[in-house]
């Protein structure tokens, strides 16, 4: 598959401190990545007002994994909805109710897309286990009504075998070359995350701490480009 195409299935995880950083990084990265991933570490620091400013180039992926009571979630959804974020997460341990009202929040935004986290893939429980979670949690997912979930290229086969092909998967902890999997404990390189079904690449280190950023970036897409699918 081209290039071209790849590179709108990355989503650049801006874990930087401030506005300006992150700026910074999307001006580099320019058109090599169709997203960028605001999460904990940058919305705490700067807020909304940097959502509309990244908005005007790219999709923004909202990833605070709200996990709190349904009433509270539904509330964040709706915030999350009137920030214009193309796709917001929650996390699947929040139980079916929880899942269920962030789901009728999520309707009235038909442009923002709803998905949950299954297992995080710096968890270091079994992969055995982490399979079985992750599965239980995606089809909670997918019977409350949500888009997809965030999982490891591990899971993400039998995901879709399982909750169909059109439930999106969403996959941190991709590493290639010799690079140090830091935190992560269920990696995969990005053309193997291609031929699990990953319809999209969360990478953040392997870009952000490149000597090249751009060029880091390319260098997945290249290799996903190679993914026989
Ligand atoms: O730097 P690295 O590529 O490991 O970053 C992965 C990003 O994906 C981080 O922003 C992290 O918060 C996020 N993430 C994750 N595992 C999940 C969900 C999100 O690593 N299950």
């Amino acid at each position: 598959m081209p290039h071209n195409t790849m590179k709108d299935k990355i989503m650049v995880a801006l874990d930087v401190n401030s506005q300006s950083e992150a700026l910074a990084m999307r001006d580099t990265l320019s058109d090599s990545v169709g997203w960028l991933k605001v999460g904990l570490q940058l919305f705490v620091a700067e807020g909304p007002s940097l959502i509309a400013d990244l908005s005007k180039t790219h999709k923004v992926f909202l990833d605070l994994k709200f996990h709190d009571i349904p009433n509270t979630v539904a509330q964040a959804i709706e915030s999350a909805g009137a920030l214009g974020v193309q796709m917001v997460n929650v996390h699947a341990g929040g139980g079916k109710p929880m899942l269920e009202a962030a789901a009728k929040a999520a309707k009235d935004f038909p442009g923002m897309l709803l998905i949950a986290v299954t297992v995080l893939t710096s968890d270091t429980m079994p992969k055995e286990q982490a399979l079985a979670v992750a599965l239980q949690r995606a089809k909670l997912a997918k019977d409350a009504g949500l888009d997809g979930v965030v999982c490891s290229v591990h899971e993400a086969a039998q995901i879709k075998e399982t909750c169909g092909v059109n439930f999106i998967t969403v996959t941190p902890g991709i590493r290639w070359g010799n690079q140090d999997t830091q935190d992560q404990q269920r990696i995969a390189d990005p053309k193997m995350a291609v031929e699990h079904g990953s319809d999209y690449l969360v990478i953040g280190r392997p870009i952000l701490q490149a000597d090249s950023p751009k060029k880091a970036a390319e260098e997945a897409a290249a290799m996903m480009s190679q993914a026989k699918v």
